[in-house]
């Protein structure tokens, strides 16, 4: 007889505690909120949705572990017991791989012995790393809890663009990365600072959907020929960082090998440039690297973690995502390292980043989250290197690409870590839609006026195409993206979509163009602009 693990099927890694049922919302329903919410999938009431793919990003389901701990949350103005707690979780999730502390049991066991609580937690001191502690925190912070990653975005970036103005008046900065994801390229703009997307050449080569399991070919890399060029065009004095997405999210959710890693890391160094991450899905990122670098087969998801962000300078991170958290970001560099050193002229870079830390979010304890939702994140980033978990997510997002792919739908493969995406060029081949027309939002429309099912647009509408140069237009991909919620779907979900995906696949030539009724010209539109499909009289069903 076959063992638990000879059945060919993977062993079920959780079980729900919680359900929430969904309201039996009808076509006709939708059609009349689609038109009073000017078609846009921001707009739309998310509680007359069926599946929602929208995003992966805090609309996770929390472990029982974290809403234990989240009881524990301590909702003091200054030095809430959540913060030594969390920036503990930090140090052993990022830079003690399989050695962690885990101070937070301390907290969890009701630990009593205040010699005990003081000597482990509250009063020691730390620096050298990502999270100086006690004196050197206050001396040269470098850890900076925010509510959300797009926060840890504007603290680093509305900080250093003064600085790099200061040192050379009226020149342009380029800041590289493997992927922009919207909000940081919109950062970087919004601080006279250009992005530059240096994706990977291999990302739209074809990949057999029965080799999924068997090889990876990273196509989330950085192109490293790419960034060398631009260095060398523009001037290492004007690549202010270098900024590596682990996962791609813009580029497919591709998984970025450690050899890249390192290759942008070298690179880096070479030209004294400092070398960020941007980590949002840290722990995704990790088990791809443990599946398909052969080095790593054997090693643990915290020892690679800690290999990967061993590379690093710094980082800013939305734990809305790997951390398993509705809410919660941050932004960290390495204690005196060349961050610190570059931007440091008149004064201490952390100094400068903590007040407007303080300004825009709140003190250093809290950073505008809530005492209940550190503990949550604490608790959530042991939870999130588990391997039961980590195979679990991935051979749902996995099963999701293959079914898509069976039934002919060109998504793109392998499949990412945290979502599927749908290539919007293929999918239209053939038809007269153009790249102006936003066909994908057309698609995401329809998805959601007939099945119930949202998505989201990341090609020309997103990164609005149309008001950018040739150059530039490059850099935008045409896709739909699904991304799937953590600990939220089953199987029975992902059918129901890829039915629907597939049905409106067959039928693609009923999906109507779209126009932008209103708000075309605001920045980060897809969050804010109105939308009007045009509908011709076979395409209105
Ligand atoms: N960087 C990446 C790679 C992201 O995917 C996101 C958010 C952010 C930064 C910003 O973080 O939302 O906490 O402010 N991505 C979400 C998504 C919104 O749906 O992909 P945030």
């Amino acid at each position: 007889m076959k063992s638990q693990n000879e059945l060919g099927i993977p062993i079920p890694a959780n079980k729900p505690l919680v359900v929430r049922n969904i309201k039996r919302v009808t076509k006709e329903q939708r059609e009349y909120a689609l038109e009073k919410t000017e078609y846009s999938m921001f707009s739309f009431p998310a509680d007359l949705i069926f599946v929602d793919f929208l995003s992966d990003s805090g609309s996770g389901v929390m472990t029982d572990l974290q809403w234990a701990a989240l009881f524990h949350g301590d909702e003091s103005y200054a030095r809430n017991k959540g913060y030594y707690v969390l920036l503990e979780a930090i140090r052993d999730t990022f830079e003690r791989g399989d050695d962690p502390k885990k101070a937070i049991n301390l907290i969890l066991s009701g630990e009593t012995n205040v010699k005990k609580l003081m000597d482990e937690l509250y009063l020691t001191s730390n620096e050298g790393g990502f999270v100086n502690g006690g004196i050197h925190q206050l001396a040269r912070p470098n850890a900076f809890l925010v509510p959300q990653g797009r926060c840890a975005e504007h603290l680093l970036f509305s900080t250093i663009a003064p600085i790099l103005k200061q040192k050379n008046p009226g020149s342009t900065y380029y800041i590289p990365n493997n992927g922009h994801f919207d909000t940081t390229e919109a950062n970087i703009v919004a601080n006279d600072i250009y992005p530059v997307n240096l994706f990977s050449s291999n990302l739209l080569d074809d990949f057999p959907y029965d080799e999924m399991d068997k090889r990876n070919p990273f196509k989330g890399n950085m192109d490293i020929i790419g960034l060398k060029k631009l260095i060398q065009d523009k001037g290492p004095e004007f690549v202010p960082l270098i900024y590596l997405t682990i996962t791609n999210n813009t580029a497919a959710g591709q998984p970025v090998a450690m050899s890249n890693i390192k290759e942008v890391h070298d690179v880096a160094k070479k030209y004294d440039i400092p070398f960020f991450l941007d980590a949002c899905r840290f722990s995704e990122n990790a088990n791809f690297i443990r599946e398909f670098e052969e080095k790593y087969k054997n090693y643990s998801i915290p020892s690679i973690v800690k290999e990967m962000f061993g590379y690093a300078d710094g980082f800013t991170i939305s734990f809305k995502k790997d951390g398993l958290a509705n809410i919660g970001g941050g932004f960290f560099f390495k204690d005196r390292g060349i961050f610190h050193r570059k931007f440091s002229i008149d004064e201490d870079v952390g100094i400068k980043l903590k007040e407007c830390q303080i300004l825009t979010f709140g003190n250093d304890s809290y950073g505008g989250m809530s005492g209940r939702d550190i503990m949550a994140l604490a608790a959530g980033l042991y939870e999130v290197v588990q391997e039961t978990y980590l195979n679990e997510r991935k051979n749902q997002v996995r099963e999701f690409a293959r079914k898509l792919a069976k039934n002919g739908v060109p998504v793109i493969l392998p499949a990412g870590g945290h979502a599927i995406y749908i290539n919007m060029e293929k999918f239209f081949e053939g038809t007269d839609m153009k790249v102006e027309d936003f066909g994908g939002v057309g698609f995401t429309i329809e998805l959601l006026r007939h099945y119930g099912i949202r998505a989201c647009e990341l090609g020309p509408f997103a990164f609005e195409w149309d008001k950018k140069t040739t150059e530039q237009r490059k850099g935008v991909l045409n896709l739909v993206r699904f991304a799937v919620p953590r600990n939220v779907y089953s199987a029975s979900h992902l059918d129901y979509a890829v039915a629907s995906i597939t049905e409106l696949y067959k039928n693609r030539d009923m999906i109507p163009k779209v126009k932008i009724s209103r708000g075309a010209e605001l920045r980060l539109r897809h969050f804010q602009t109105g939308l009007q499909p045009i509908y011709r009289q076979i395409n209105k069903e």
